[in-house]
Parts: C-alpha cells; sequence; structure tokens
C-alpha cells in the first residue's frame, strides 16, 4: 500500500518536472524567436537571394543564424519575416488614416534667422551612443517619417563613403535631428568602396539610387558628401522643379561660391531630373571633375538650370582633418569634361559593380559594393574622347 503510494507520488511528480521543463525550453525558444524578429538592429544579405547566407543581429552583435546553425527550412522562414520586416518599415500606416492627416508643411515663417540655427554636436559618439540619441523612433535602415501629417516627398540621402568612420559619426548625429525637424519621409543609404581602386564619387551616387529604388519608391534624392553638415534648418532637404546646389557656404571656403558652376558637396534631384540626366558619369576616377560633368548633364541633356538657396541659408560646416586626405586629383579630368563625350553613353546605364551586401543599421541602409577601375585609355576608346592637352578651366568666380 505504502510502496504503491510513493510510486504514484513519483509518477505524479516526474509528470509535472517534464511538463515545467517542456514550458521552460518553449519560452525560452518563443523569447528567442521574439528578440529576433521584433528587434533586430542588424539584418544583413546576400545579392542573389542566397539564403544560406541571411545573417540577423542583435543589438550586442551576437549572430544568431548562420549556414551552419540552422536548417534550410528555419532559413526560409527567416528569410520571409526578414523580407516582411524590411517591407513593413517602408510602408505608411493604414491609408485611410494616413490620407485624412494634414500634409506637413515645415515653415520657415519667423524673421529671427537665429532661431534656425542650428547647433552643431562635435563629439564623436559611438553608434551605440548614436543610437540611443535619435534611434527610438526610427524604422530599421534610418527610415523616419513624421506621424502626425503626411509627407509629399520620399526623400533617399545618399552618401558616398570610404574608411571615414569618425566623420560618418558627426553626419550621422548631426543629420537626423535636422532631418526629423523638416518632418521628412527620408532614408539615409550609405554606399561604401571596397577594394583598393581609386574612389568613385559620382559611381557610388548611381550604386546608391539603383538599390534605394529597389526598396521604396523614393522620389527625391539629395547626394551628400559625409564631412558636410548643414547649419541652417531652412535649409530645406526637398527636391524642386530644377536640381539644387544645396552647399553654396561652405565654412572652409569662407562661405561662399568658388565659381558659379559649382555643383559638389551636396545636392538634390527629382527622380526625373536624375534619371534625366542618365545619373552621374561613371568615369571620373579619384579626385574632382564629377561634380562638374554633372553640372554640364543638367544644363546640357536636361536642358535645366540649377537653382540654389540664398547664400544666408545654404550654409555648411565641413568636418576636417581627423586623419583624412583626399584622393589624388584626376590629372585626365578636364580632358573628359570638356570632350563632349555623349551622356547617353555613359551614367546610370553604365553603372557596374559587385555588390556585397545591404546591411540594415538602425540608423542607416549599408551598400557595400566593389567598382571595377577603367583606365583613361580604356575610357577615351570607349566614348571616343580625342587626347588633348588637359588645361585648367578660366572659371568666373563668384563673389
Ligand atoms: C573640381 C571639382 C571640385 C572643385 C572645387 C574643381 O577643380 O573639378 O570636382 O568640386 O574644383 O574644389
Amino acid at each position: 500500500m505504502f510502496q504503491n503510494r510513493r510510486t504514484i507520488l513519483l509518477f505524479i511528480c516526474s509528470i509535472v518536472f517534464v511538463q515545467a521543463l517542456y514550458y521552460i525550453v518553449t519560452l525560452q525558444v518563443k523569447h528567442n524567436q521574439t528578440r529576433l524578429i521584433n528587434f533586430p538592429s542588424i539584418i544583413s544579405y546576400e545579392q542573389g537571394s542566397d539564403i544560406e547566407k541571411i545573417i540577423v543581429q542583435d543589438i550586442k552583435n551576437v549572430t544568431y543564424f548562420n549556414n551552419t546553425s540552422i536548417s534550410k527550412e528555419s532559413i526560409r522562414e527567416l528569410k520571409s519575416s526578414v523580407d516582411d520586416l524590411i517591407s513593413i518599415n517602408f510602408t505608411k500606416p493604414d491609408p485611410i488614416i494616413y490620407n485624412s492627416l494634414p500634409i506637413c508643411n515645415f515653415s520657415i515663417s519667423n524673421n529671427d534667422s537665429s532661431i534656425y540655427k542650428v547647433t552643431i554636436n562635435k563629439d564623436i559618439n559611438p553608434f551605440n551612443i548614436i543610437e540611443k540619441h535619435h534611434g527610438f523612433d526610427l524604422h530599421i535602415g534610418g527610415h523616419w517619417f513624421p506621424k502626425t501629417c503626411q509627407t509629399e516627398q520620399r526623400l533617399a540621402i545618399i552618401v558616398c563613403y570610404r574608411n571615414r568612420e569618425p566623420h560618418l559619426k558627426l553626419f550621422l548625429d548631426n543629420i537626423h535631428p535636422f532631418l526629423k525637424q523638416q518632418q521628412l519621409d527620408y532614408t539615409i543609404f550609405i554606399v561604401n568602396q571596397h577594394g583598393y581602386e581609386q574612389f568613385n564619387r559620382a559611381m557610388l551616387f548611381n550604386v546608391g539610387v539603383i538599390e534605394a529604388l529597389k526598396l521604396y519608391s523614393f522620389n527625391c534624392f539629395i547626394f551628400h558628401d559625409v564631412d558636410l553638415l548643414p547649419e541652417d534648418l531652412r535649409n530645406v532637404y526637398k527636391c524642386g522643379e530644377k536640381p539644387r546646389h544645396m552647399s553654396v557656404a561652405v565654412d572652409k571656403f569662407h562661405y561662399r561660391l568658388l565659381y558659379s558652376t559649382l555643383f559638389g558637396g551636396v545636392t538634390a534631384f527629382s527622380v526625373s531630373d536624375f534619371m534625366g540626366a542618365n545619373g552621374y558619369p561613371t568615369i571620373y576616377w579619384g579626385w574632382g571633375g564629377e561634380d562638374d560633368d554633372m553640372y554640364l548633364r543638367v544644363v546640357k541633356k536636361l536642358k535645366k538650370s540649377i537653382t540654389r538657396y540664398p547664400v544666408s541659408i545654404a550654409r555648411y560646416k565641413m568636418i576636417r582633418t581627423l586623419n583624412h586626405t583626399s584622393g589624388k586629383p584626376n590629372p585626365d579630368r578636364y580632358t573628359i569634361l570638356y570632350s563632349k563625350y555623349n551622356y547617353d553613353h555613359d551614367g546610370l546605364n553604365t553603372t557596374n559593380y559587385k555588390l556585397h551586401n545591404i546591411v540594415f543599421n538602425k540608423l542607416y541602409i549599408l551598400i557595400n559594393v566593389t567598382l571595377k577601375e577603367e583606365s583613361f585609355e580604356q575610357i577615351r576608346m570607349r566614348l571616343n574622347i580625342k587626347k588633348r592637352e588637359t588645361k585648367k578651366p578660366i572659371r568666373k568666380k563668384k563673389v
């Protein structure tokens, strides 16, 4: 009898124990899944949807899954949740609610210009601190839009980049609050050139546009150097009827335009103007020339003029030094620039790159690419450019 009771008790205890164990294990699995799907700060995937290479990391940079530790079936499931997550991030709220909201209108009505002056944060903070500053209301990939009004444009900020982390940190820490105050629907893309080829600023901009348009129907592009920080809130990051040169007055150049056709630093293009110009040229390797070429494309191919905000508004601080040296000036840039080559034969339609991956960080989308450098001789042959002496043009100074 006593023996029997002990067996029953033991039996009940083991059932309770097994159930408790099962409960703990399933809770743990659920907990991990929730963390994985709701809070990843980094999602990256390889081009060509090689699903075995999806990596999802949490805030502490712990890799949860890679091709060795997970079955193909789970990777497939994970891939679809990553896809959902990406598309959700680029989708507006319920259209019925959204369409009833007023149009966002960042107004410049106050006569006191000092209230529009931006206080630039000059401290180089680690990324996790910058995330704390500005990440709380960002959608993954540095995407933000106002919740209380409808935006007219979908803006992609395309930043060309290579190995300038301190500049990137300062840029992100300053640009997010600036754009949020202007009530814009924006996303930040950092297009990073891997490899040892000479830097090609303009081709990176084209890559940014091509890849950005695969994610969302952006209709305004702002091409940005990573070392320029806007100083005035009235410098509104919107696209207009004409391409706009935004960085008119830079502190390094004593807030003066160097020459009347200068079109470097920061520029804004509607998607149709950018397509109409066949994008940026791809044939300027190293420093200089590509911005002047883009100016000529606007005038000669688009048959438009550029526009600018006044010098008192389009003001920028250039982040200097931090161990950065510019690339070598391209000795052939003027030969290409004034060769009258056909803009249909080079630009967005000849942008060749190897896409390594796209990483969805909290503060920005990182696009890692390698570009294939063409020699000047190859460029000359391809575009039928005649050999000529490289002469520096005489440019009208703007005061
Ligand atoms: C270069 C441009 C540059 C400008 C101002 C020109 O000589 O070709 O690319 O923006 O100088 O520095």
